[in-house]
């Protein structure tokens, strides 16, 4: 049978490697996993104590509020006042999704069909570019790791004349980050060109070195015509729980919880209780999170520039961005990474899976000790004095 739409999903591009890492593990060898962007920090302890309490009550059991409890939504717009100094309001302006991946593949199914242009980073996190061609949508690039970043997004939108323009920042994979005022000008272009912006904020607390990565929802009168993805994924560590928002333009909040009320019964309660909990009573959290990322980030970027591969740290997200070592540029990113899994035993995400433009680097994920890293990095030295 021919199956309709996930025919123009590639192949997963990060499938290679993995298989390529099983295989090596199951012959018993120690592979070092920084390919996927899989938190391995705990969630927080009041999190899995509020959950545990929460579910031994059966009212917790019933189908939930597909749009989120009052309680939840109420959490995360005090999160946006006290962080971002950002005011929303809880009934009109926020939504609870399963994770900020699913909010984004969702809210696209409201904002374009076939007709439609989206405009997107390129090289990006791949569901920036799949959700839109799931919808029949045409799809645009812009380079995210262009030296003018507001030039490359107006010479797109005005050239493309998008319905919806799509961004991330801290990013992933390029770690490009923005600075507060940047969104002035997205704010400016996307109202004289009435198009709507999703930011999708997945790294919005993973900042080092005292930067500040800004919401999209600062700039006054934001919430006209963008909404931002915010996610406990990565802040509070909490992956595997699924809980993400969507915030802001109220008809854009409206018009995906009118879908999500045909497709989904909401997120089980007791995990919208310890979300609510862990966002009201454990603020802190995500800046000791990142800490961590950031001792991580050091150890991986000293001891890659320190075996002859000058990568530069970045000041937000979980991942470190490198350009091919001199020896190999020019190889593809595939094969390189290849190589790195099968030599030195270090797993990593070739740059070709996130789009046009990802070629030519590979992408680190910080997601094993430092201790681990360390390690990883003694081996490429072996490899690249080869
Ligand atoms: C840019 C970006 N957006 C969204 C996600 C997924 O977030 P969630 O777990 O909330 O679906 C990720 C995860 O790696 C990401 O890198």
């Amino acid at each position: 049978m021919q199956f309709r739409r996930i025919d123009q999903l590639p192949p997963y591009a990060f499938a290679e490697v993995d298989r390529i890492k099983l295989e090596l593990r199951r012959a018993g060898e120690d592979v070092i996993d920084l390919g996927f962007g899989n938190p391995d920090v705990a969630s927080p302890d009041i999190a899995v104590a509020k959950l545990q309490e929460a579910a031994a009550k059966p009212r917790n059991h019933r189908y939930s509020a597909s749009r989120g409890i009052p309680r939840l939504r109420a959490a995360i717009c005090d999160l946006y006042r006290r962080k971002f100094g950002v005011e929303l309001d809880p009934e009109t302006q926020a939504i609870t999704t399963i994770g900020a991946k699913e909010g984004l593949a969702h809210l696209m199914w409201v904002l374009a069909a076939p007709g439609d242009t989206v405009v997107v980073p390129t090289p990006t996190y791949p569901i920036h570019r799949y959700a839109p061609i799931l919808t029949g949508a045409r799809v645009a690039d812009f380079d995210v790791t262009a030296d003018d970043p507001i030039g490359a997004i107006r010479e797109a939108v005005e050239r493309e004349q998008p319905r919806v323009l799509v961004l991330s920042y801290p990013h992933n994979p390029t770690t490009v980050a923005v600075e507060p005022g940047f969104f002035d000008d997205v704010v400016a272009l996307a109202r004289e060109r009435e198009l709507l912006v999703v930011h999708d904020f997945a790294y919005a607390d993973l900042a080092f070195d005292g930067y500040e990565p800004p919401s999209i929802l600062q700039v006054p009168g934001a919430a006209d015509c963008c909404v931002e993805l915010y996610t406990l994924t990565k802040s509070f560590s909490m992956a595997g729980w699924r809980v993400g928002f969507m915030l802001g333009n109220p008809d854009a909040v409206a018009a995906l919880g009118r879908l999500k009320s045909y497709l989904d019964y909401g997120t089980f309660q007791p995990i919208q209780i310890a979300a609510t909990v862990v966002m009201n009573e454990a603020p802190e959290y995500p800046s000791e999170v990142a800490e961590l990322y950031r001792s991580r980030r050091d150890s991986l970027c000293n001891g890659l520039n320190r075996v002859g591969w000058a990568v530069p740290p970045p000041r937000g997200t979980m991942f470190v961005w490198a350009e091919l070592p001199e020896p190999y540029r020019g190889m593809p990113s595939m094969e390189f990474a290849l190589k790195l899994a099968r030599e030195a035993k270090v797993a990593v995400s070739p740059g070709s899976g996130f789009g046009p433009g990802g070629d030519g680097h590979v992408r680190f994920a910080l997601v094993e000790n430092e201790h681990r890293i360390a390690q990883a990095t003694r081996a490429i030295r072996r490899l690249l004095n080869e």
